[in-house]
């Protein structure tokens, strides 16, 4: 059976690097605080005027480029995002508008948070596996900037923006690219990680605007802790599910949150941190962008090879989780 294989890969994170030092001018934390119990040391800031499509461009830019293709080679974009240009219409649009895609590609955005790109990608392989599309580009893309409280301690020190893309398409050889996905979600977890004001339910007010609800609120510990959980079960189920051992991964990908969670997750596996791809360190946390920019640069590094099997393994707000093997 033919195969539904990332052709390439991109990434994109602005210029402008917001440092541990300068966040404790800002609120009352400190550099050891955000590195211990985070592992972050930076992370970077959209310029001002810079939208998530300007970012989703950039990485889609080179990914088209890695890939060896044009615009008009796509016909189908899918954009995981949680933070639009706009509520409406979607980020695709606008991303399909300036990168010269053609109208008849077919766009849309992904709402799965932190889990955003493994749901995106597992959605394109879908569409192209069915036959009735043949290139997508698939990005992860956030400007978190604008939706962080910036006076709230628990939540400022932890994000960042950034973009990461790949091309999706056929290749006759069997049992390459996208082996399985495991997906789901625990939505009774909703108001864990959430922006509380601002949608439908609860439009903004003045007082709503005040008081930042319409800001990411999050219960650290207790995210922390089922994020833990459900990455292990995700991992664990997606390696039985296709008679994987976990040594026979040769890279884990995991959404980049906290160091502490990637380093729970490898003793759970019994997996050593060699086999995790981190950078949290240097992006913070870029919601659904964390884990194709992770993507990108352990390709560019050259930390994937031929043959090899690599896993990624996801959690956000939702609360979402997934997990996706793929053999390159
Ligand atoms: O991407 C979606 C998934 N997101 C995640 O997976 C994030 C999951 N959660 C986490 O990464 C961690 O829970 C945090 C990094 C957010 C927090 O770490 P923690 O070890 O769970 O700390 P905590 O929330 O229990 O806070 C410990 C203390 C508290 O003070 P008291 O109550 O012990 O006096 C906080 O008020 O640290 C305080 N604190 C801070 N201190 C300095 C909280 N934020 C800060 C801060 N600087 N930025």
């Amino acid at each position: 059976m033919p195969s539904t294989v990332i052709l390439g890969t991109g990434s994109y994170a602005p210029d402008r690097v917001l440092t541990n030092d300068e966040l404790s001018h800002m609120v009352d934390t400190s550099d050891a605080w955000i590195r211990t119990r985070s592992g972050i040391r930076e992370r970077r800031i959209a310029a001002p005027g810079e939208s998530t499509s300007d970012m989703g461009v950039r990485a889609a830019q080179r990914a088209l480029d890695d890939a060896g293709l044009t615009a008009a080679d796509i016909d189908l974009l899918v954009v995981a995002t949680i933070t639009p240009d706009m509520p409406m219409p979607a980020a695709a649009c606008l991303i399909q508008h300036k990168l010269g895609l053609p109208t008849t590609c077919a766009c849309f955005d992904l709402n799965a948070a932190c889990s955003g790109f493994v749901y995106a990608l597992d959605t394109a392989c879908a569409m192209i596996g069915s036959g009735r599309y043949k290139k997508a580009l698939v990005i992860g893309v956030e400007k978190l900037s604008a939706i962080i409280d910036w006076q709230d301690r628990t939540t400022c020190v932890l994000f960042g923006d950034g973009a990461g893309a790949a091309v999706v398409g056929m290749s006759p050889a069997p049992n390459l690219g996208l082996i399985g996905t495991r997906l789901g979600s625990f939505g009774d977890g909703a108001e864990l990680l959430c922006i509380p004001r601002g949608g439908s339910s609860a439009p903004s007010t003045p007082e709503s605007i005040a008081a930042r609800d319409h800001c990411i609120r999050m219960k650290g510990k207790e995210v922390f802790k089922l994020a833990v959980r459900a990455m292990d079960e995700a991992a664990r189920d997606i390696l039985e599910q296709h008679g994987v051992r976990a040594d026979q991964i040769s890279l884990v990908i995991p959404h980049q949150a906290n160091l502490r969670i990637i380093e729970a997750i490898s003793q759970y596996l019994e997996l050593p941190m060699e086999r995790f791809f981190v950078n949290v360190d240097r992006y913070g946390n870029t919601s659904a962008a964390s884990i194709p920019i992770a993507l990108d640069e352990a390709r560019r590094a050259g930390r994937i090879k031929p043959g090899d099997l690599t896993l990624l393994v996801a959690f956000g707000a939702g609360l979402t989780y997934g997990s996706a093997l793929l053999r390159w």
